[in-house]
């Protein structure tokens, strides 16, 4: 029981990445909370969790909405008194070619992935901060490291920003007893993955030396990692779980 008695908030939970998450950190004692801008796949998760006789709360949450997300975080203080792990999952997908790069889809992508994510976490700190404990886990891609062509630009700029997001965060409140971290998937068995065209996929497969792409739990099980205490030393990095396709260390 890694997790007995935290509270964990696991955003874009209704589904993949998050999901499985959400069900993993659940496993081992965290009472959950699945916050997606899709409630009835939230509340699915939430009602897998429920079966198994463990604690999860379903909470909906538009990352791309600032007030919102200071409502949802207000509202989580005072429902559980604390919040200790935050993992930022949720995430807009784009294959806009780059030279038909819009203004709107550009802000899309960003205003989810990257404005919203920072702004969860900036809201939720203070809570953090007043209990000297806390673990921010997010999700950057291997797009930031490697540029996006599949994906769009506008979600490789994203994704890269996540990992300065990260460095930033961890820097700042390291001395508050907080663990910044996150971690890179290069190709998740999830339906972002498989909404790119066939060949994309094949393609991308033949790339991983592991041989092929990860499953959810696969990516889950790292994130547990870094919500519990085992990495309590470990601040600031952005772990490749990737099968194999960078290893840049
Ligand atoms: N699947 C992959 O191959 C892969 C690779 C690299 C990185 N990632 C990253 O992993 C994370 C999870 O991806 P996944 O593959 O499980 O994707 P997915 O599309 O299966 O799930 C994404 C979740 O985010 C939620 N979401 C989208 N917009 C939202 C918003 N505005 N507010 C709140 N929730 C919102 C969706 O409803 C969905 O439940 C994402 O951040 C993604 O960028 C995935």
């Amino acid at each position: 029981m890694r997790l007995k008695d935290k509270v964990c908030i696991v955003t874009g939970a209704a589904t993949g990445i998050g999901k499985a998450t959400a069900i993993k950190l659940a496993e081992h004692g965290g009472t959950v909370v699945v916050a997606d801008i899709d409630v009835d796949g939230a509340e699915q998760t939430v009602e897998e969790i429920k079966q198994k006789d463990l604690k999860a709360f379903v909470e909906e949450l538009d990352l791309s909405d600032l007030t919102g997300i200071k409502e949802f975080a207000a509202k989580m203080i005072s429902r559980f008194k604390k919040v200790d792990v935050l993992v930022n999952n949720a995430g807009r997908f784009s294959t806009m070619p780059l030279m038909e790069m819009t203004e709107n889809e550009w802000d899309a992508v960003m205003d989810v992935n990257l404005k919203g994510t920072f702004f969860l976490c900036k809201e939720l700190l203070p809570e953090m901060i007043k209990q000297h404990y806390g673990k921010i886990i997010n999700l950057s891609s291997l797009a930031a490291k490697r540029g996006g062509v599949t994906s769009g630009i506008n979600y490789a700029a994203s994704k890269a920003g996540i990992i300065s997001v990260t460095k930033c965060l961890a820097k700042y409140s390291a001395p508050m007893g907080i663990n910044v971290n996150g971690i890179l998937p290069a190709f998740c068995d999830t339906k972002m993955f498989n909404s790119l065209p066939q060949k994309k996929i094949n393609s991308a497969i033949k790339g991983i030396p592991v041989g092929r792409p990860a499953r959810p739990e696969e990516l889950a099980n790292t994130i547990l990692f870094l919500s519990s205490d085992e990495s309590s030393y470990i601040t600031g990095e952005v772990i490749n779980v990737d099968g194999g396709v960078l290893m840049d260390s």
